[in-house]
Formats: C-alpha cells, sequence, structure tokens
C-alpha cells in the first residue's frame, strides 16, 4: 500500500513536470478535470418525455427488419450495439447493397447532442427515423408500408394503443418510441478517465495523464473535442480528404468556414470503434494523430485551431494513450426478442 501510493506520488510529480513543460503558466488540473464531469441525467424534450413502455416499444422497432424494404436490414444493422452503435465500415451499405456517401455514427450519447447527422441536417433525433427507413440509400422502404407492416401486427398494435393518447400506428408515433430508445444509448461514465476524474489517481496511466494535458493544451483538441462528451455539437473542416462531400457547407454555401466542415464527434469509446472520420478514411487513431500532426488540408475553409503539431513520438502515445482511457461499458438495456418474421412485399 505504501508503495503504491509512493508511485502516485511520483506519477502526480511527473505530471507536474508535464504541466509545466506545456503550459508554462500551468494548468489548473482540478478545474480541467472538473470540466469532464458527466452530466447528471438524460435530457428528454417535453414534447416527447421518457416512459418506459414507449422506450421498449422503440427498443422493439429499432430492431425490427420489417422496416427495410428487403425485411433484412434494422436500424442495428447500421447501428450495432456490439460495435458500439455503430458498424465497422467505412461507410455504411443500404438495403439494396449500395454504398452510402457517409459512415455511420455511434448512437452513444446521441441524446446530448443538439444537431445530428455529421452536417446537422436533422434538427432532432426524432426526425433522423423516417429519412433512414425511406432514403433509398438506406432502408427503401416507404412510410405507408412501413406502417402497415407495423400496424398488421396485433401485438405492435396492442402496444401502440396503450403508449400513445391517440392510440396510433403513425409516423409520428413511431419516431417518438425509436428516439426515446435512442436517447438511453449513453456512455456509462464508468471508463479509466470517470475514474480518474473522480478522484482515483491510478486509473489511468502517466503517459494517458500527459496526452490530457496536451489534448487539452498545445495539441488545441479540446477547442472542438469540449466537456464530458468530447464535442462542442459545432462544425469544423479539420481537413480531412478532398472529394465531393462539403458536409455542413451544402446547408451555407455561402460560408467559407463551413465548406467541408462536419460535426465534432464524440470521443467516447473512440478507441473500440474505427475506422474513423465521416468518410471512414482513417484506419486507426495513429492515422489519426497522424493526420492533426500534419495539419491536414490547408485550404480557405481548414479550422483555425488546425495546423500541423509537430508532436514527439511520445507525445503521439501520450495523445493515444489517453484517447483510450474513454473506453467504458455503454448503457442501454437488452436486445428484444422477434418474432421469427421476415416481411415480403
Ligand atoms: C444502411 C445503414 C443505416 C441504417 C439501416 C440506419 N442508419 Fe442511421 N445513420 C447511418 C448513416 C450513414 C448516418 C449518417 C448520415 C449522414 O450524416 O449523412 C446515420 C445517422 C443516424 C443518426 C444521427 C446520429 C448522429 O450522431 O448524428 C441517428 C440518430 C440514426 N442514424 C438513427 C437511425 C435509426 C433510428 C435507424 C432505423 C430507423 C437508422 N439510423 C438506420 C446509417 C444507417
Ligand atoms: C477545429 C476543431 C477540432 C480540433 C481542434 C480537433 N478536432 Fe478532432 N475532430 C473534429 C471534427 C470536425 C472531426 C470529424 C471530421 C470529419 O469527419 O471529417 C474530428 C474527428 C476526430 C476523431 C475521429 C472520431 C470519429 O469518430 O471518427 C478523433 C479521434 C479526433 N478528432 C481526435 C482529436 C484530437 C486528438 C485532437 C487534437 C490533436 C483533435 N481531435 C482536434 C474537430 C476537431
Amino acid at each position: 500500500m505504501r508503495w503504491r501510493l509512493g508511485l502516485a506520488g511520483m506519477a502526480a510529480l511527473v505530471l507536474a513536470g508535464g504541466a509545466f513543460w506545456l503550459a508554462p503558466r500551468g494548468p489548473d488540473l482540478a478545474a480541467l478535470k472538473a470540466a469532464y464531469r458527466p452530466p447528471p441525467g438524460i435530457p428528454f424534450p417535453p414534447d416527447n418525455p421518457f416512459d418506459p413502455a414507449k422506450a421498449d416499444l422503440g427498443r422493439a422497432l429499432f430492431f425490427d427488419p420489417r422496416l427495410s424494404r428487403s425485411g433484412r436490414m434494422s436500424c442495428a444493422t447500421c447501428h450495432q450495439p456490439q460495435r458500439n452503435w455503430t458498424d465497422a465500415r467505412p461507410v455504411a451499405v443500404g438495403d439494396a447493397g449500395a454504398p452510402m456517401a457517409r459512415r455511420a455514427p455511434t448512437l452513444v450519447d446521441a441524446a446530448f447532442i443538439d444537431a445530428l447527422g455529421w452536417n446537422g441536417q436533422f434538427a432532432d433525433i426524432e426526425s433522423v427515423t423516417f429519412t433512414a427507413i425511406t432514403g433509398p440509400h438506406v432502408m427503401d422502404l416507404d412510410a405507408s408500408q412501413a406502417l402497415a407492416r407495423i400496424a398488421a401486427d396485433p401485438d405492435y398494435r396492442r402496444r401502440f394503443a396503450s403508449v400513445f393518447a391517440d392510440h396510433a400506428v403513425s409516423a409520428a408515433n413511431v419516431s417518438a418510441a425509436i428516439a426515446t430508445f435512442e436517447r438511453l444509448i449513453v456512455s456509462a461514465s464508468h471508463s479509466p478517465f470517470d475514474r480518474w476524474i473522480a478522484g482515483d489517481e491510478g486509473a489511468i496511466s502517466v503517459s494517458a495523464k500527459r496526452g490530457f494535458l496536451l489534448f487539452n493544451g498545445r495539441g488545441r483538441c479540446s477547442e472542438c473535442h469540449s466537456g464530458w462528451n468530447f464535442t462542442d455539437g459545432s462544425f469544423h473542416d479539420i481537413g480531412v480528404a478532398r472529394g465531393n462531400d462539403r458536409g455542413r457547407g451544402v446547408m451555407f454555401p455561402s460560408s467559407v468556414k463551413l465548406q467541408y466542415a462536419f460535426k465534432t464527434p464524440t470521443l467516447r469509446n473512440v478507441a473500440l470503434r474505427p475506422p474513423y472520420m465521416h468518410n471512414g478514411s482513417l484506419k486507426t487513431l495513429a492515422d489519426v494523430i497522424a493526420l492533426y500532426d500534419r495539419g491536414g488540408i490547408d485550404r480557405p475553409s481548414r479550422a483555425d485551431p488546425i495546423r500541423p503539431l509537430h508532436l514527439s513520438a511520445q507525445e503521439k502515445a501520450d495523445l493515444i494513450a489517453f484517447l483510450e482511457t474513454l473506453s467504458g461499458p455503454v448503457a442501454s438495456g437488452a436486445q428484444p426478442v422477434l418474432p421469427p418474421v421476415v416481411a415480403q412485399e
């Protein structure tokens, strides 16, 4: 025990030394840590409040392949619980077998994000659902057919009737139920990083602690990956790739800075869900750090904090060690047992 305390003390000294190097005036580590403390609960909008039966109904719908034209693809095909609610592909592949333009984002902590989609085209979680169901590159099913398939199931009809005041199997109610379930998919705040900011000095390595200071200091990462879920909810061009996808610029064609700008993703569980970026173009965290070290593509839209960092090999390793401490369990409840039905036209 004595030895362990001694080691922790040494770690604190090394850390203080690192802090001195990174920011000559010395950051206030306690204040920095406090900025990453998780919120007390999940926010639900007043017009779609939490209700356990509604969440269970949403869970069943989320995993139901009847919502795709082929009857083989559900929301969970691309947002897989066992893959941190994404699909491990560079870009998602739709029901008809054609690739989508972008990667399937994780749904972890989506409840806390204001604008959804890589370029923020969705104002809330509710409005994503029927775009996914009816999108020709996604689930490719008419809204009316989707609703007819759900309404044909007496168990679903009974559940909609008991959850919703209007008893209807409607697009609004399907979206409300699925959104309620999605909001429950949250990082459970038990990662080594969470334990460290809660006071367990031994929860993360000395290298990861140096990485945390670099993340908040010279690396300028926290200017965009800010707060407990590591996103400012905003849109930036970090110089990822040339191509036709102008991201947020599609919605704001005259804004210089929004061309090639995409939403800052959460970094929770990031080490567990490669590949990275909106187009899945980077395979590993080392590739991501190499991009930031180069400063990405230098063009008028590139965000100001993005510029060559000239990191040493040790600093790169420290940043990766820090990012790896953000992995922890995700809460959401169990997968439902679905009837063995494959709906066909
Ligand atoms: C074929 C793969 C695929 C299927 C099936 C799919 N999605 Fe997605 N999902 C994506 C992709 C790709 C994006 C990003 C789209 C974009 O930004 O252009 C996305 C984005 C989202 C987002 C926004 C997340 C964020 O953080 O911005 C939500 C929420 C979502 N999907 C929910 C659903 C729901 C609910 C279903 C089922 C009704 C579903 N998805 C079915 C691929 C899929
Ligand atoms: C100017 C804002 C900004 C800064 C500064 C920034 N990031 Fe990012 N980060 C983003 C955006 C935006 C994306 C997504 C870009 C895309 O998909 O094209 C991203 C993506 C990532 C990803 C991939 C996540 C995923 O799910 O694909 C990682 C990891 C990451 N950043 C880590 C860092 C680190 C480490 C630093 C500091 C060295 C940093 N970021 C600095 C905005 C920023």
